[in-house]
């Protein structure tokens, strides 16, 4: 596996895949990585594109009252499950090469970056986009793959990828759950023992919520009865709710592509997830 850690190395290394090549994936993650990271570079990989993962924690997208400073990192082990998974490069950039000085342009998204996450954690988005948007022009790859699990981020970045016409294909990977149904995330680690044996509650209350509105149940009793289960297992809800799922705007009943979405917390820990509902 090649390491490049400056684009002068990046741009070597991507016109040296080339050659052995037809096509380019690019993974974006912030590190940590873990199964479901793992699922988006084995899609690249059966892809048959020379698969590129970028490892780059964003401050852009962390608000000055969230931990930045405390997000998990561990290049050693994640350069090693890199090369494990079957990926062809790491793109391992510091903040002076992302974030150059003097820079003045960011992406600002609105539609499906509104409302949400966009709410509970305003200007994250703006990061999101802004980084991802910066790392297609640095990497040219083809196709880059994003977990479902973020439903809103991946709807935020095939948003802007459409409307700034970048040559990109957006493709979204199925959550990876651990065997009782909880979502991998970075963020799991943080849980408690205890918080850790009530997390994957959120998920059954989700595919609870998706059989009873397949089935015609009325979607704001439904929602309503499941936050309150989930308030009795101990989560502050942050939200619970029927979307339309490229655009995340609220919906009154299901309909063909519409997502239940949910965020919640457990302690000191935001759990998200979601399912398709229609
Ligand atoms: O999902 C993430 O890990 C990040 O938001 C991403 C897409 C790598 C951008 O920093």
């Amino acid at each position: 596996m090649l390491i490049a850690r400056t684009l002068p190395d990046l741009r070597a290394a991507t016109a040296d895949l080339r050659v052995r090549a037809d096509a380019l994936a690019l993974v974006p993650t912030m590190g940590a990585l873990h199964e479901g990271h793992g699922a988006l570079v084995a899609a690249g990989v059966a892809s048959g594109a020379a698969t590129v993962a970028s490892i780059f924690v964003n401050p852009l997208q962390f608000a000055p009252t969230e931990d930045l400073a405390r997000y998990p990192r561990d290049e050693a082990g994640d350069l090693a499950k890199l090369e494990a998974w079957g990926c062809a490069l790491a793109w391992l950039p510091d903040v002076a090469t992302m974030y150059p000085a003097g820079g003045a342009t960011t992406i600002v998204p609105e539609g499906p970056a509104e409302g949400w996450e966009g709410a509970a954690r305003p200007g994250h988005f703006r990061g999101v986009a802004t980084v991802v948007a910066k790392l297609f022009g640095q990497v040219g790859a083809e196709a880059a793959y994003f977990g479902e699990k973020d439903w809103q981020q991946l709807q935020v970045v095939r948003r802007m990828a459409a409307d700034l016409h970048l040559p990109v294909a957006v493709i979204g990977i199925p959550t990876v759950r651990e065997a009782d149904g909880l979502a991998r995330s970075s963020r799991n680690r943080y849980l408690t023992e205890a918080e850790r044996a009530r997390a994957p509650a959120l998920h059954r209350a989700l595919s609870r919520a998706a059989t009873a509105l397949a089935s015609g149940a009325a979607p704001a009793s439904t929602l309503g009865a499941e936050r309150a289960a989930l308030e009795r297992d101990g989560f502050a809800v942050d939200y619970l709710a029927l979307v339309d799922g490229p655009s995340l705007r609220a919906i009154e009943a299901v309909r063909p592509g519409a997502r239940l979405i949910a965020a919640a917390r457990l302690g000191s820990v935001r759990l998200l997830d979601n399912v398709a509902a229609g």
